[in-house]
């Protein structure tokens, strides 16, 4: 790989900023500086330094972003404000969030540019679990709560996929539950609770495969994922299969 290609896909500044970084000597290779941009590197062995700052090559980037409500999952859009909007200052080119939450609704979403796992994760016959905290207007009888469990019409050609329930509160007119669902229809959630006879008020999801939403994390803010975060969401799309 060359030098300065090296130097971009750190985030160390455009093409043009690290070609003049490194014609002013701020790089150096194996110890020596190197004034060259198109300078052919290992990345994976050669030891680079900028500024005096050892780099460890890596082009792939994992955040977890606590959505607030009010902003679309886009990565632009011409009159909203987007997750993306909330992502300044992070590394990464090609960042994406991986599938979709609604406008209204908060919690995990991962934004990553890594292709391979994001389109694992949301691979239809991967069947990857996701955890929905759930308010909603209505009551749920035991019958309602088998319903959702067993697939319920959401007006599409099939049931939905087997779910998880937690009831966790209810009173006369309104009830929250936990919901885990193995699959991304559009308003999936929504439709679920409607087919029920009831109405989502407030949507939040707590997890995504192995990745749960850091409790410490301020709506609206993001962090990159830890070493074992990613390792155990890859492994999870090796393990978690069409059944
Ligand atoms: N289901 C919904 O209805 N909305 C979401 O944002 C996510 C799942």
């Amino acid at each position: 790989m060359r030098l300065d290609k090296f130097l971009c896909d750190m985030q160390l500044g455009t093409r043009s900023q690290v070609k003049e970084s490194i014609k002013k000597g701020l790089v150096t290779v194996n110890g020596t500086p190197v004034r060259t941009p198109d300078f052919k590197l290992d990345e994976r062995n050669d030891m680079v330094t900028y500024m005096g700052q050892a780099l460890t090559y890596q082009n792939l980037y994992y955040y977890m972003l606590h959505k607030p409500a009010g902003v679309v999952t886009a990565t632009r859009d011409n009159h909203e404000s987007t997750v993306m909007d909330l992502l300044s200052d992070v590394r990464g080119k090609d960042l994406s969030p991986v599938g979709r939450l609604d406008k209204d609704t908060e919690g995990l979403l991962l934004i990553t540019n890594d292709g391979e796992l994001a389109h694992k994760l949301l691979s239809p016959g991967k069947h990857v679990a996701k955890t929905y905290y759930v308010e909603c207007t209505g009551t749920l009888t035991e019958e309602k709560q088998v319903l959702l469990e067993n697939g319920v019409d959401i007006g599409d050609n099939e049931l939905t996929r087997p779910a998880e329930v937690k009831l966790i509160s209810q009173s006369d007119c309104s009830y929250i539950m936990e919901l885990t669902i193995t699959e991304g229809r559009f308003h999936q959630i929504k439709r679920m609770v409607q087919a029920v006879g009831g109405c989502v008020t407030y949507l939040k999801r707590l997890s995504m495969g192995t990745l749960s939403l850091d409790a410490n994390l301020p709506k609206g803010a993001c962090r990159p994922l830890t070493e074992k975060e990613i390792l155990d969401l890859k492994q999870l799309t090796k393990t978690v299969s069409a059944r």
